[in-house]
């Protein structure tokens, strides 16, 4: 594995300590967006947008706590990384945005990203993580599977 690796593997294994000793008795969902996000900021490197957004009743995305520059307030349903991650039930990971054609840009920097669906204990999706790095190629499979295992963690929340 190269350095860049190990040092991101290093990382993530930091952040769930962090997030299980901070959170782990947590069951409010906006009590946990606003400090996951708040960790995952601090924590990992080459991020400049992390937060989520919530799943409305019509299926529309509303803006849920985030860390970074303003972001877009509403996605229409099954539009842009977001809410194809939703449509999909799947994480999807972005290497280059302009690759990715339904891609929507809050930010002009905005380069790779990586969006994981949050659910609840039924696996109904109540909204996404989202990630915004100015560099390309920031996240992988790597970052999949630890994103997964984190927001996995929220199925446990008292979601109404
Ligand atoms: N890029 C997202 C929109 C949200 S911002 O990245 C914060 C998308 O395509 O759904």
């Amino acid at each position: 594995m190269k350095t860049m690796e190990i040092n991101k593997v290093e990382a993530y294994k930091k952040l769930k300590t962090a997030v299980e000793a901070v959170l782990g008795e947590e069951k409010d969902p906006v009590v946990w967006m606003a400090t996951l996000s708040c960790l995952i900021r601090d924590m990992l490197d080459g991020i400049y947008w992390v937060g989520f957004y919530r799943a409305e009743a019509g299926g529309d995305l509303a803006i849920g706590p985030y860390q970074g520059t303003l972001a877009c307030l509403r996605i229409p349903k099954g539009r842009g990384a977001c809410g194809f991650a939703v449509s999909q039930v799947e994480s999807v990971v972005i290497p280059d945005v302009e690759e990715f054609s339904a891609h929507i840009s809050c930010d002009s920097r905005s380069r790779s990203e990586i969006v994981v669906p949050v659910k609840d204990h039924d696996g109904v999706v109540r909204g996404v993580l989202d990630i915004d790095s100015d560099s390309l190629g920031r996240f992988d499979e790597v970052d999949r599977g630890f994103l997964e295992d984190l927001v996995g963690l929220m199925k446990r929340l008292e979601w109404d």
